[in-house]
């Protein structure tokens, strides 16, 4: 029995690999560590926590000796540190929030997981640890900067961060390189493209664009939509992580993405047709929809797409070449972009109650604010 401490399991894709890892594994026992800030919901893993397996314990990573006891009480093995500020436009709002969560967070499950499995010190003065042990950080693409039409990102890449939130994400990569280095501890990082699937909060892309069509509202599109982001369902992250926890080198940097790289405009227009197309297919889902628009619905198109302006420092295109954890591993993706984006918008239509749970005040006022006059 091996136990995991899963910081941000009640976030996006922190509660999907609760759910992969114990759909998966008899062995493993997951503590998992949230804030429950706006991005945090218990709803979404609180099927899962049976107090055995699967234990919750509501917190902040920043906090030392929260974190101290629970490496010590658990006998923690793994940490797979999914908690973070995830939001690029909060962090152009708040980048203060940004640097105190994700790298002082970050140093601070490093400095606890150092000092709970040092066993010694070795002749060459570097500390020793207990066998089996692995931090893992999750990291992001958006760390890399931003590609120009060629090429793609390997492992080798320079860093070269542009958001507040990107920035803060290299930083904790450092640290989580500078443990390595300095102090032997044994970890990993994931790199990873742009994740979707459900239990996504509605601020990002994909589901902002699924609630607006539910209320005829515009949907907002950034610039000329002509971003790219390169999109991996994230189950197939939770495998990648899974695997590189388990079989990756230590010491060892993994890019994660799937080749499935669109444009923003051509994922608006996807979603639009696939909602339309689940309207006409399930007319009781049309109860979704506002009263007077639920006969006819040619309104479900290009109209309600409203070019708004640009992100700051907006970067233009992310393209992950995933050949190391492919060829070091066999990782690969196993949901392709249409088969994953159909699975999706379903899922938020047959969830709404899931979305009302995490779409509250805070959120709206958040909506508003973003949004309004733009
Ligand atoms: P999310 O915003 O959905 O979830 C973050 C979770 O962390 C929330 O449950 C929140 O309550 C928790 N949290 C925030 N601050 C905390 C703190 N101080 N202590 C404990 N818990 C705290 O984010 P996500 O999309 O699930 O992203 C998870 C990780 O993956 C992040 O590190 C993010 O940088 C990285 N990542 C995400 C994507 C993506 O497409 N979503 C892509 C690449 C990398
Ligand atoms: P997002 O989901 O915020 O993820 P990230 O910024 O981490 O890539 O945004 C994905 C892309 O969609 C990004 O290029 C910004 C753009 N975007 C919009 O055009 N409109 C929106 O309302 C949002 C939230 C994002």
């Amino acid at each position: 029995m091996k136990t995991y401490l899963v910081t941000g399991a009640a976030g996006f894709i922190g509660s999907n690999f609760v759910k992969y890892m114990l759909g998966r594994y008899d062995d493993v026992r997951l503590v998992c560590l949230d804030l429950l800030t706006y991005a945090g919901y218990l709803g979404t893993i609180d099927e899962n926590i049976d107090g055995e397996r699967c234990i919750f314990v509501r917190g902040d990573i920043g906090d030392r000796k929260l974190v101290d006891s629970l490496m010590k009480d658990y006998d923690v093995d793994v940490v797979v540190n999914f908690a973070a500020e995830s939001h690029v436009d909060r962090s152009i709002e708040n980048p203060q929030l940004f640097l105190q969560t994700n790298i002082l967070g970050t140093q601070t499950l490093l400095e606890a997981a150092k000092a709970a499995w040092q066993t010694g010190k070795g002749a060459d003065g570097f500390p020793t640890y207990r066998d089996g042990v692995r931090y893992h950080q999750v990291s992001t693409d958006e760390v890399y900067g931003s590609l120009g039409k060629e090429g793609y990102f390997t492992e080798n890449t320079p860093l070269d961060p542009h958001s507040p939130y990107s920035a803060s994400k290299a930083s904790a990569d450092h640290f989580v390189a500078a443990y390595r280095d300095t102090y032997h501890l044994p970890v990993s990082i994931t790199r990873c493209s742009n994740n979707y699937g459900p239990y996504h909060f509605p601020e990002k892309l994909i589901p902002l664009i699924l609630g607006n069509i539910l209320k005829a509202k515009p949907l907002p599109v950034y610039g000329k939509g002509e971003n790219i982001r390169d999109w991996l369902y994230v189950e197939d992250h939770c495998k990648a992580i899974d695997m590189v926890v388990r079989n990756g080198k230590p010491g060892n940097i993994y890019n994660v993405g799937g080749h499935n790289e669109r444009q923003n405009i051509v994922i608006v227009r996807t979603i639009l047709t696939l909602v339309r197309e689940e309207m006409e297919q399930n007319p009781e889902l049309r109860t979704l929809l506002p009263a007077d628009k639920r006969e006819d619905l040619s309104w479900i198109g290009e109209g309600l797409i409203t070019y708004v302006t640009d992100r700051l420092g907006h970067d233009l295109r992310y393209g992950i070449d995933p050949q190391k954890i492919k060829d070091d591993l066999g990782w690969y993706p196993e949901t392709d972009f249409e088969t994953g984006i159909r699975k999706t918008v379903h899922w938020y239509l047959t969830h709404r109650e899931w979305v009302e749970a995490v779409s509250g005040d805070d959120y709206q006022q958040y909506y508003e604010r973003m949004y309004a006059g733009r």
